[in-house]
């Protein structure tokens, strides 16, 4: 079994044209809540970042000394590089095509990122591969910051929640098929969660964990 068995190429032209409809810039906003917890000079592993807005603080604030961009997507990571490019941002980012089985074995980073990337896979992925890749991939002390959608009680948050996952199976065929409780099974993992920031009325959590 593999953790990248989402396809998001078909959509990635329109993806976030979508995001915005549904959401607005909201979950931009909550991708940015704890960007300032970067370390200066750190080593930054961004995975699944889509078209890649969220180099723009990263690059502008400065503070990261080396930048992994990693994502499944072809297409996905040619919008986050010629974004880039556009804006003469390049910096020192390396755009890599692949998932989490394209980092060699030695590479550690001080901090990972995974926006919105948690809710595409089912417990078993991320209890046996997903997480534990990661994890490993993380320095002593390293930071991992989630921003995810989380399991609530409010009613309109369930039914979008449900037609997304649905959306998604149908237009890049993700493994989910409700969302796992990830904040679970980062702890089982043996992390800890240091900061926490709800974010869309709730539905939405930003988070600081680490090793
Ligand atoms: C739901 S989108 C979120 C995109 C972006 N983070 C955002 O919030 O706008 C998930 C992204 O993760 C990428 N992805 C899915 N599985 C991946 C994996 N195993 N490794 C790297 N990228 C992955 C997809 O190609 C897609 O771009």
């Amino acid at each position: 079994m593999s953790a990248s068995f989402a396809h998001f190429d078909w959509i990635a032209p329109v993806y976030d044209a979508l995001v915005f409809v549904v959401f607005g810039r909201r979950l931009n906003r909550a991708q940015a809540v704890f960007l300032d917890r970067i370390p200066p000079g750190a080593s930054v592993l961004i995975v699944g970042g889509g078209t890649g807005w969220l180099l723009e603080p990263l690059l502008t604030d400065g503070r990261a000394a080396r930048i992994v961009y990693l994502e499944s997507s072809a297409r996905m990571l040619a919008r986050a590089s010629c974004r880039m490019l556009n804006r003469q941002l390049m910096g020192t980012v390396e755009f890599r095509l692949g998932d989490e089985r394209s980092l060699r074995s030695d590479e550690r980073f001080d901090l990972l990122m995974t926006p919105f990337v948690l809710d595409l896979f089912t417990t078993e992925t991320l209890q046996t591969l997903f997480i534990p890749r990661l994890r490993s991939a993380l320095k002593e002390n390293g930071l991992w910051l989630i921003t995810d959608f989380i399991r609530t009680s409010v009613w309109w948050q369930r039914a979008l929640l449900w037609s997304m996952i649905r959306f998604f199976i149908l237009t890049a065929r993700i493994e989910a098929r409700h969302l796992a409780d990830w904040q679970r099974l980062l702890s089982e993992a043996g992390l800890t969660l240091r900061e926490r920031s709800p974010q869309v009325g709730g539905f939405v959590s930003t988070e600081v964990w680490s090793v």
